[in-house]
């Protein structure tokens, strides 16, 4: 499959047409933004790392009958998936308080949630992707009711499978996000799942193995993600 035209670039990927109207090439690069593209930098080999990783989870869940927009892994960089109309919409996953989480509502990072907690964030950089809930998503038409049920199930399906795969491999699973898209009247995961839409802790010490590194400068970034490659692509724990 060849890269046509780049129709889209985005802080951590480009989107490439193909000779197939319905496919496109989804490219990881090294970039890395953070704070809305406030903070710069480069992860080196995330790109690669991040493809794989995202194969390899998306290839999991489509196994647990969830419908994603993986195609094929088509070599380092390069993804080839479904070419989607994107929900604008953010879905995020937390199983323990950390981030946004922890500022917006002052509980102490680690604390384990009782149950998981499932937000929206409306996806505007421009307006630091606001939160939002079920009626903004109505109201503004970002999704149809029936499409609204199927992000809130597949969301939370999605955690309980990804915290049991990660705990596996010694991974706790913080939080995460997704997004999805349409294609063909059927809602699809799309995007990608990577330490950069992921908190993961090693499960005993706690230890980020994520992007908030890089967002905090925190060392050993590469190292972390390398960590995360091996104990998602190898065999478990
Ligand atoms: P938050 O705590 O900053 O709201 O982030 C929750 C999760 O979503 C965390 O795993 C990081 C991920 N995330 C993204 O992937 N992209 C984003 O733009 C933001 C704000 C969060
Ligand atoms: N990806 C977003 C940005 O570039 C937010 C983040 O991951 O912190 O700013």
């Amino acid at each position: 499959m060849n890269r046509l035209e780049k129709i889209y670039e985005g802080k951590a990927k480009i989107l490439y047409s193909t000779e197939n109207p319905d496919h496109v090439i989804q490219f990881f690069k090294d970039d890395a933004t953070a704070f809305d593209g406030v903070k710069k930098g480069t992860i080196v080999d995330k790109g690669v790392i991040n493809n794989q990783v995202s194969s390899r989870l998306f290839q999991f869940l489509e196994a647990k009958g969830v419908k994603t927009h993986f195609v094929e892994h088509l070599g380092d960089r390069e993804m080839l998936v479904k070419k989607l109309e994107i929900i604008p919409v953010e879905v995020v996953v937390r199983n323990v308080a950390a981030g946004s989480l922890t500022k917006r509502l002052g509980i102490p990072e680690g604390q384990i949630l009782r149950k998981p907690i499932l937000e929206f964030f409306y996806k505007s950089d421009a307006l630091h992707d606001p939160m939002i809930n079920d009626y903004h998503i109505d109201v503004f038409g970002w999704a149809s009711a029936g499409e609204l049920a199927k992000l809130k199930e597949y969301g939370l399906k999605i955690n309980s499978w990804l915290y049991d795969f990660f705990r596996e491999r010694k991974i706790r699973l913080v939080d995460f996000k997704l997004e999805f898209g349409r294609h063909k009247g059927e809602v699809l995961l799309g995007d990608e799942i990577s330490p950069d839409g992921c908190r993961l802790w090693h499960w005993d010490t706690n230890e980020k193995m994520d992007k908030d590194r890089f967002r905090f400068d925190l060392g050993s970034v590469e190292e972390k993600y390398q960590q995360v490659y091996r104990l998602v692509c190898g065999e478990p724990a």
